[in-house]
């Protein structure tokens, strides 16, 4: 076997979802919700399963040890706080065996032109050198902001992808197949 055929790859997402109810959601609940099939998925979280789908991922999704809540103000309030004060909330769970992974895709919603902070956890707690970390995220229209220079400083002895996969949640629904395409075009899906 060669190399290629053991790189192994994982997607590594966090995505906040602002109710599990598919029927009568608010604007901000729409917003940040894709229904299929009946389920509700967090915009990135859709965006993470079909990436792991398409190229035989493993998946880790990052959840707070404390819950954020679901209702819009109330996670505008700490998402803000936790940024103004640098807080570095922590993961429930851990990556089993990290070091087995090639490359990670690395998604998130853009939180007040950052990543949400949760994220700087991640980065912190996992030490990415050697790997190919490919970001992604999904936002109103802010794209990245200035999330892949911050991954690249934090993780700096890994191969870090400047020109990560960006999706507006306004299209993210019917996004599937520009995803498959830009992962083909990226040498992920051969
Ligand atoms: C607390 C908070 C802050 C946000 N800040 C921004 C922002 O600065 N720019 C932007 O384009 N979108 C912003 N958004 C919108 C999210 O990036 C967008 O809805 C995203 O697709 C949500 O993904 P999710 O469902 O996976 O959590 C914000 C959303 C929340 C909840």
């Amino acid at each position: 076997m060669d190399s290629n055929s053991t790189a192994k790859n994982l997607v590594v997402y966090f995505s906040m979802p602002e109710t599990t109810e598919p029927e009568n959601m608010s604007r901000e609940e729409e917003l940040s919700t894709v229904v299929i099939d009946g389920e509700v998925l967090g915009n990135t979280q859709y965006v993470a399963y079909i990436i792991a789908e398409n190229t035989g991922a493993d998946i880790f999704r990052i959840e707070p040890v404390t819950p954020y809540p679901l209702d819009h103000s109330e996670l505008e309030d700490i998402a803000q706080k936790e940024q103004s004060e640098n807080f570095r909330p922590e993961i429930a769970g851990m990556v089993e065996d990290i070091d087995q992974y090639d490359t990670i895709f690395f998604g998130f919603p853009n939180w007040y032109y950052d990543m949400p902070m949760i994220m700087y956890s991640f980065l912190d707690q996992y030490d990415l050198a050697g790997k190919t970390v490919v970001p992604f995220v999904t936002s109103g229209g802010s794209g990245f902001s200035d999330a892949i220079s911050t991954i690249k400083d934090m993780e700096p002895d890994a191969d870090v992808v400047t020109d990560g996969l960006s999706i507006s949640r306004n299209v993210v629904q019917d996004s599937k197949s520009d995803i498959i395409e830009w992962l083909t075009e990226k040498g992920f899906i051969q």
